[in-house]
C-alpha cells in the first residue's frame, strides 16, 4: 500500500506547532513591512526574534515596536546589520554569531526583497543585477549559511518570500519575476532536499501588500503593471504576515492571501508539494475549469497592456 504520510509526516499538533516559546526566529528584511509583521506575529507566540537588515536606526525603531508585542519579559529580541546581498562568507560569519548570541535558528524567514519596475527595455543593468543580488542571491546565502545547523538537528522552518510574480510574468515586472520565479524553483528543490531531515520549506507567494516598499515600488511602475497589479487588490503587511506564519507552522508549501491569489497559485501548483491530500484532490477537480479562467485573465491584461502602449 501506498504511504502518503511521505508527503504529509505532520509529527505534532497544531497547537504544539503555535507555542514558539524559547524557539529562535531569524527574520532578514525584519525593520519593515512584511517582515516586521512576521516578527511581532512571531513574538506574539512567544518567540525570540532576530532582525536582519542594513539601516540601523530602522532596526532599532523596529526592535522597539516589536518588543512592545512580547508576552514574556524572558523573550529576547535583537537586531543585526547585516547585507545579506553582498557576500557569502560575511553572512556565513554574521549568522554562525547570530546562532551564538540567540541559540539555534528553528524558524527563518527570507523577507529581504524589493522590485525596481520596467520593461527589460527600460531597467537598467544596475537595477537587474541590484535585483538578482538581493532577492535571489540574498535568499540562497542566508539559507546556505544556516542549513547545516538545522539538519543536524533536524527540525526546522524555512520560509523563502516570493510574490504572485512567481506565478505568472507580468509586464513591468521582468527582471523582477524572473527573481522570483528562481525563488520558486529555489523552494520546491529544496523542499525535496530537506523534507526528510525534518525541515519544512514554505513559499510565500503574497499579492500586493501595502508597505514602505510597495509605496517606493509604485514610484517605478508603469501604468499598466499598476492596472494588471491592482486587480489583485491590495492587503495590509499584518494580514499577509499573519497567514505566512500560521501556513509556515500548518507546513503548508504555499502560502497566499486572498481569493484571486489562491486561484492563481491553484492553477499554477503543478508538481509543486501539497500539504493535503484535500489540497490535491480539489486542485485537480476544479484545474480544467481555472484554465479557462487564467486564459480570460491573460488575456484581458494583454489588452490593458495594448491600450497603454496605444496598440490597436
Ligand atoms: N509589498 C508587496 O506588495 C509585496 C508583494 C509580493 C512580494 N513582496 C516581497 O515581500 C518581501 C518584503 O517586501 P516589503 O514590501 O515588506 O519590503 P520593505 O518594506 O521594502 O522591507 C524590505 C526589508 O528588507 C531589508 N533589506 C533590503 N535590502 C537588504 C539587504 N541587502 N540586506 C538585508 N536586508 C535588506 C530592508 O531594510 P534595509 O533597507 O535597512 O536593509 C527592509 O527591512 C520582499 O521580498 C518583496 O519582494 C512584497
Amino acid at each position: 500500500m501506498f504511504n502518503f504520510s511521505i508527503f504529509f509526516p505532520y509529527s505534532c499538533t497544531k497547537n504544539e506547532r503555535r507555542n514558539l516559546s524559547e524557539k529562535h526566529c531569524l527574520i532578514t528584511g525584519g525593520s519593515s513591512g512584511i517582515g516586521k509583521w512576521a516578527a511581532i506575529e512571531a513574538v506574539k507566540l512567544g518567540a525570540n526574534v532576530s532582525l536582519i537588515a542594513r539601516n540601523n536606526d530602522r532596526l532599532i525603531k523596529a526592535r522597539d515596536e516589536i518588543s512592545t508585542y512580547a508576552i514574556s519579559e524572558k523573550q529576547k529580541i535583537q537586531y543585526f546589520t547585516l547585507d545579506i546581498s553582498a557576500d557569502y562568507e560575511h553572512t556565513e560569519k554574521t549568522l554562525c554569531e547570530v546562532e551564538k548570541i540567540m541559540g539555534a535558528v528553528y524558524i527563518l524567514i527570507n523577507c529581504a526583497g524589493t522590485a525596481i519596475c520596467g520593461t527589460l527595455e527600460n531597467l537598467s543593468i544596475k537595477d537587474a543585477q541590484y535585483m538578482v543580488n538581493l532577492n535571489f542571491y540574498g535568499t540562497l546565502y542566508t539559507i546556505k549559511a544556516l542549513l547545516p545547523r538545522m539538519k543536524e538537528r533536524k527540525e526546522g522552518y524555512i520560509v523563502i518570500t516570493a510574490s504572485q510574480a512567481a506565478l505568472i510574468g507580468i509586464y513591468g515586472l521582468s527582471v523582477y519575476s524572473s527573481t522570483k520565479f528562481a525563488l520558486r524553483g529555489l523552494a520546491e528543490s529544496l523542499y525535496m532536499e530537506v523534507k526528510p531531515h525534518g525541515i519544512h520549506v514554505t513559499l510565500a507567494m503574497p499579492p500586493d501588500t501595502d508597505t514602505p516598499g510597495f509605496e517606493q515600488e509604485e514610484k517605478s511602475k508603469p501604468l499598466a503593471t499598476s492596472l494588471i497589479s491592482e486587480t489583485g487588490g491590495l492587503y495590509k503587511p499584518e494580514v499577509v504576515a499573519e497567514a505566512i506564519i500560521r501556513d509556515t507552522l500548518d507546513e503548508k508549501f504555499f502560502s497566499t492571501i486572498g481569493f484571486k491569489s489562491g486561484i492563481v497559485t491553484a492553477l499554477c501548483s503543478g508538481m509543486s508539494p501539497a500539504s493535503s491530500l484535500s489540497e490535491v484532490f480539489l486542485q485537480s477537480s476544479v484545474m480544467g475549469f481555472m484554465r479557462l479562467i487564467a486564459f480570460y485573465f491573460s488575456h484581458s491584461f494583454l489588452k490593458i497592456v495594448k491600450k497603454c502602449e496605444n496598440i490597436q
